[in-house]
């Protein structure tokens, strides 16, 4: 069984489709990427099946090359701001890049996320991949994969830090005295580092989850000990589930390297259930959204992982050629991940480009189907919950309307929510105050 008691459900809020066709099928609105009708749909959806959590990704460099989706969608904070106003439960997950961003304002926002939703806030924390994202913030040179990370982790220690600027107690609001808060409950930061310098305090207070929820998505070795470090949720991409299984023991054994509870951490990989009355409609669903990804589009995709690599140049039915270390540096577990598919599974670049146009998880069949995969990885160690993708907004609804029934009545995932906080909800505990902490330690050990 997973480290948590209850499978844990995230719902990938991403309008038109992360796909590279699926927004030509006649059931998308074309401009779902940039409806607030549409996502206040499906955020409501979700929150009724009592799923945990929306998920929002995100990117900060697009060419004539990127797919629909890309080219024009919401910034995630303001949307999810836009959600916390008509939700009550589910938690908000917003990606924002620590590669680009101000520890300060970042802390600020989805501080202020937090109170808006009343404790439901989640920043999913990436490095940005894209060179290309240098030209749109001052030229800033493009770090590597590995300075991104040590970035990401000095980043991420700020926003913590700053997030404690005030004890709970701290404003104590006594009208009669004019006294508006407690100057011993104020604390300054004072961080100089290797790449950020930040006196605090942070002009927001914790709210009642204490923090925002920290995802962390970006699974090469640095991303996973970033995760183990200090995240409370990773996002992750997993083809089988042997791979979802030595992925999920290898981020729980380096958590508890670093002192950690493996049940501090919440696995979830995302997937995209197709569902048939039978295996064959299933299956015939998927096809029909495959078709519509022309060629040309998903080699333009593809090349987006490989820093915009030219895949064009190469003939289509031939094995997919070697890139040497391209991608390393970018994408580099996904590049990975494409490489190793490509070789294991013998696929020629066509097949290659096609597949990662319209991704196939094995959550393709009819209700029962998914649910049994679903409860086997969760049992098996493979995941504590996933984010789900609808390729469609119907493949969504059926998700929702048939799958999450059965794993309700089979006692898996629940009938309602257990808390009002996303911490609550995802059974992690609510982290102390650093300054409380401290102050209670020394009082402990007089
Ligand atoms: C499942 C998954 C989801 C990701 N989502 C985003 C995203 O929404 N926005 C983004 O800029 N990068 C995203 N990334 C990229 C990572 O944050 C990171 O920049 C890049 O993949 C390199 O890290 P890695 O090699 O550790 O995976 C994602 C990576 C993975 C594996």
């Amino acid at each position: 069984m997973g480290a948590h008691k209850q499978l844990k459900l995230g719902a990938m809020l991403h309008g038109i489709s992360g796909n590279v066709g699926a927004w030509r099928h006649p059931e998308v609105p074309p401009d779902a990427s940039v409806s607030l009708e549409f996502y206040k749909r499906q955020v409501l959806a979700a929150e009724r099946s009592k799923f945990d959590f929306v998920f929002i990704a995100d990117g900060l460099y697009i060419t004539e090359q990127s797919i629909p989706h890309f080219l024009n969608r919401f910034e995630p904070i303001t949307i999810l701001s836009a959600l916390a106003g008509i939700t009550s439960r589910i938690g908000l997950v917003g990606t924002l890049s620590t590669t680009y961003s101000e520890p300060f304002t970042v802390a600020r926002q989805f501080g202020s996320l937090d109170l808006i939703s009343n404790g439901r806030a989640g920043w999913n924390v990436v490095t940005s991949p894209l060179a290309g994202s240098e030209k749109n913030h001052n030229n800033r040179k493009h770090p590597s994969h590995s300075e991104r990370y040590a970035i990401a982790d000095e980043h991420l220690g700020v926003v913590r830090g700053l997030w404690s600027s005030w004890e709970d107690d701290a404003f104590v609001h006594d009208k009669p005295s004019g006294v508006f808060f407690n100057p011993d409950k104020m604390h300054h930061l004072n961080h100089e580092g290797a790449y950020f310098k930040v006196q605090g305090p942070l002009n927001i207070a914790r709210s009642k989850q204490g923090e925002p929820v920290i995802f962390q998505a970006g699974s090469s070795d640095s991303g996973k000990e970033l995760a183990a470090r200090s995240a409370d949720a990773v996002f992750t991409a997993q083809g089988s589930l042997e791979d979802a299984k030595a992925f999920y023991k290898d981020v729980k054994e380096r958590a508890v390297k670093y002192g950690r509870s493996p049940d501090d951490i919440v696995i979830a990989p995302g997937i995209a259930p197709i569902i048939g009355q039978t295996a064959e409609e299933a299956e015939a669903k998927y096809q029909e959204v495959a078709s519509l990804a022309s060629i040309d589009h998903a080699l333009e995709h593809l090349g987006r992982f490989f820093e915009h690599h030219d895949f064009s140049q190469y003939p289509l039915d031939e094995p997919f050629p070697d890139l040497g270390e391209l991608g390393k540096d970018s994408f580099q577990s996904t590049t990975n991940l494409i490489k190793r598919r490509a070789q294991e599974g013998g696929l020629t670049l066509r097949q290659l480009a096609l597949e990662l146009a319209t991704p196939r998880t094995p959550f393709v069949g009819t209700p029962e189907h998914v649910a049994n995969l679903i409860e086997q990885w969760y049992r098996e160690e493979a995941a504590d919950g996933f984010v789900i993708r609808g390729m469609l907004p119907s493949f969504y609804d059926a998700f929702i309307e048939q799958v999450v029934p059965l794993l309700q009545e089979r006692g898996i995932f629940r009938q309602e929510y257990e808390s009002d906080t996303l911490r609550g909800n995802l059974g992690l505990s609510i982290p102390q105050n650093r300054y409380s902490a401290a102050v209670e330690a020394s009082v402990e050990g007089e």
